[in-house]
């Protein structure tokens, strides 16, 4: 069964939520291919090959995911030039412990206290379903201004012995500020398109850690400890997926896929977002392609690709940005928004001028 389809006028008239900051931070140990290919079967060749990826940054022992959503979140708040907020949210598959939720230690060390502030779990898609949570708690009025991060320390789940995930995923944060605004101003985030498939459930899992492993009497084993993916099954998937998501919603915005002037596509695999632009028909040199330098950082992947682009000057108010997010669950999701002049909003961004990433 299918479920209620989406209202085709798009976002009802009223308050949007309306990007007005973006930020980012990757920690500074960089591993290289060559490096990879030291301790793993395999070549600079054949990664860069199959993958386009040639380098990836990684935590320091001890380091955890709050530690860089903290850094990308201050970023964002300072490129939004006003570090209030009501809400802060952390999209994540790797949160500092099982519990608590790791937005609340975020929100408290940013120096938000008391500030509602929670997990959303989505795995690589988790960024653009909670660009959609921020945007029905803007829309209800819960919510006047919230940070939303997608931090993730894949390098804490996947077995760095096992060469087919190790050379793929990556550490980082990502993070941007949306606040209440106009559903025509630019920045304003409209038109999503959010979908699953749980039977897709054991395509991309860690078997182990979570009530059905804790609750058998069994102790698990290494491989269900760690992030396990079958590769082939979720490159088609995430193919298909992602190009019929970010069509519907294309159709919902009303624009053709030529008036894309950015597409950031979920940072996997630069064949996948190749062929993704291909089926859709966006020109492959308007796709991010920020997974050459980081790798898949999961749900840290679609706000890196925005700062990145942002920083590098590749995205100019008014650019129509598509962002289009799969990953485990299986789960995808797709918006679209023009961007915003980010130097209109009281500007932090230039304070913080070389300290950036
Ligand atoms: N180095 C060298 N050889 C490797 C390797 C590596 N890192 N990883 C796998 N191989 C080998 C395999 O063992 C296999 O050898 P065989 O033919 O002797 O059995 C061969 O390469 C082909 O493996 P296969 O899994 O078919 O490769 P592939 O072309 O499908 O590429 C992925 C593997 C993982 C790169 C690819 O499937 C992929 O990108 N999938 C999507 C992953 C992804 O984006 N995940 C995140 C989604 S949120």
């Amino acid at each position: 069964m299918s479920g209620i389809p989406p209202d085709p006028s798009g976002p009802p008239p009223g308050r949007a939520p309306v990007l007005c900051g973006v930020g980012g931070w990757l920690p500074p140990r960089v591993v290289t291919n060559a490096e990879l290919s030291q301790r793993l079967d395999t070549t600079d060749a054949w990664i860069t090959t199959r993958t386009g990826i040639r380098g990836r940054h990684a935590v320091e022992p001890g380091q955890a995911t709050s530690d860089l959503a903290v850094e990308a979140g201050r970023r964002a708040l300072c490129s939004a030039g006003e570090p209030a907020v009501d809400t802060v949210l952390v999209a994540t598959t790797t949160p500092d412990r099982p519990c608590p939720a790791t937005a609340p230690l975020v929100a408290a060390r940013l120096g938000l206290r008391h500030v509602a502030a929670f997990d959303v779990s989505a795995v690589c898609t988790g960024f653009v379903y909670g660009l959609a949570t921020a945007a029905g708690l803007i829309a209800a009025g819960v919510s006047e201004r919230v940070l939303l991060i997608g931090a993730d320390v894949y390098s804490s789940i996947v077995d760095p012995d096992d060469r087919t995930n190790a050379i793929i995923f990556g550490d980082g944060a990502g993070a941007v500020v949306l606040r209440a605004g106009e559903v025509d101003e630019p920045g304003a985030l409209g038109h999503f398109d959010l979908g699953s498939d749980g039977d897709g459930e054991e395509i991309i899992m860690i078997a182990a850690g979570g009530s059905r492993q804790r609750g058998s009497d069994r102790p698990p084993t290494r491989e269900e400890s760690h992030f396990a993916m079958r590769g082939k099954e979720v490159y088609r998937h995430a193919v298909t997926r992602m190009a019929a998501s970010a069509r519907a919603a294309l159709d919902s915005a009303g624009w053709k896929p030529g008036d894309v002037d950015h597409f950031v596509g979920h940072q996997a695999n630069l064949r996948i977002l190749q062929s993704v632009a291909d089926d859709l028909g966006i020109e492959r040199d308007r796709c991010a392609r920020h997974l050459v330098e980081v790798g898949n950082t999961g749900a840290a992947s679609i706000p890196l690709a925005l700062d990145h682009a942002y920083s590098t000057g590749l995205l100019s108010p008014g650019a129509r940005v598509l962002l289009t997010g799969f990953g485990g669950g299986l789960t995808w999701g797709s918006c679209v928004l023009r961007w915003p002049d980010l130097s209109q909003e009281p500007d932090g961004r230039r304070a913080l001028g070389k300290d950036r990433q």
